[in-house]
């Protein structure tokens, strides 16, 4: 096929952001705003999930909530928002704060066969491999660049681990414009589609999805998704050898997107909400060593969650965006 690389502020690199520009500080107005909005919600969790955004009166948010929106769906496809007001003992008030936002910004869906709406992201189990059984997000691993479920994921560092655990993003449109140029061969395999494993989960059981694209060429802009991991995870499960050219297009995919000058690498700090749109950024976590102190493990809240008339919607509509876990009722968190 006929190529074309995409210019424009989803085609960026590292160094675009070395002024940490990209950065969003709350004020002192708008921490204060969210606090009094989380602090208002019910004790009843469950009714939590019966509030809509016209519940929500954020004056001093709304403005910052509109250009996190236009960087994630109109431009560069992630944001920061840093100094949020909460206490790394108070793991209940981040669940709040955390569902105010996400109120705020989209339509949120569930991320795990449970139902579970705000994912813990900790460590449970010390792996040193995401393999057939474990969903990275449960373990200390290294997680290799990957997108989530939904139109963006959103990550609420609680507390950080005193060693590693770093967060870094990749642009796919950068890492497509560079493919062109530099392996055709390997971007025609990677427009072609890989089968994605979807691990055993509830009463899911493990299977190979069909081919899906990487990337998805649009008239004025490109749209993509990738998980490293998910997608050499077929070949695992059949004990297949993975074959050559599909071998060859992930690490040429993955080796662009760990060069220095295209992975914006960083560390999360508690009050830190990191949000990333799937079709637009990789990210990936480094292993991290956790403090000895049970009450002081890392931990992170993830959210995933749809934009309504968003770019997904060039792919995917609405109704079909609500991911696979769908057979059990929503619910903010099992306990
Ligand atoms: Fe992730």
């Amino acid at each position: 096929m006929a190529f074309r690389a995409y210019p424009g502020p989803a085609a960026w690199r590292a160094g675009d952001f070395a002024d940490g520009s990209w950065i969003d500080v709350l004020t002192p107005e708008q921490r204060g705003e969210l606090a009094v909005a989380a602090k208002a919600l019910p004790a009843d969790e469950d009714r939590w999930l019966e509030m809509s955004r016209s519940d929500l009166d954020l004056p001093a948010l709304a403005p910052l909530f509109e250009q996190v929106t236009a960087a994630l769906e109109r431009g560069r496809g992630f944001a920061l928002l840093r100094g949020i007001d909460m206490s790394p003992d108070d793991v209940d008030f981040a669940y709040r704060v955390n569902w105010i936002l996400a109120t705020a910004l989209g339509e949120v869906i569930a991320q795990n066969t449970n139902g579970e709406v705000i994912g813990a992201v900790t460590s449970v189990v010390d792996a040193n491999d995401n393999g057939l059984e474990t969903r990275g997000y449960v373990s200390n691993a290294e997680l290799r660049f990957h997108c989530d479920g939904g139109d963006v994921a959103s990550l609420l560092c609680v507390r950080q681990a005193p060693k590693g655990g770093y967060s870094a993003l990749a642009s796919m449109t950068t890492i497509h414009n560079t493919m062109i140029e530099e392996c055709p061969e390997q971007a025609q395999t990677l427009y072609d589609g890989l089968s994605i494993y979807m691990r055993k989960e509830g009463n899911l059981a493990g299977r190979t999805m069909p081919k899906r694209p990487v990337f998805f060429s649009r008239e004025d802009h490109l749209l993509s998704w990738a998980n490293l991991r998910l997608m050499e995870l077929p070949y695992e499960a059949s004990g297949e050898p993975m074959p050559a050219h599909e071998r060859a297009a992930l690490d040429a995919f993955e080796e662009i997107a760990e060069r220095p000058e295209n992975k914006l690498s960083f560390k999360l700090q508690p009050g830190d909400m990191l949000l990333v749109h799937n079709n637009v950024c990789l990210h990936k976590r480094s292993s991290f060593t956790d403090d000895p102190d049970p009450n002081k493990k890392r931990l992170m809240l993830r959210l995933w969650y749809n934009v309504p008339g968003g770019r997904a919607e060039a792919i995917t509509p609405m109704d079909r965006r609500k991911g696979y876990f769908t057979q059990n009722p929503y619910v903010i968190r099992h306990r």
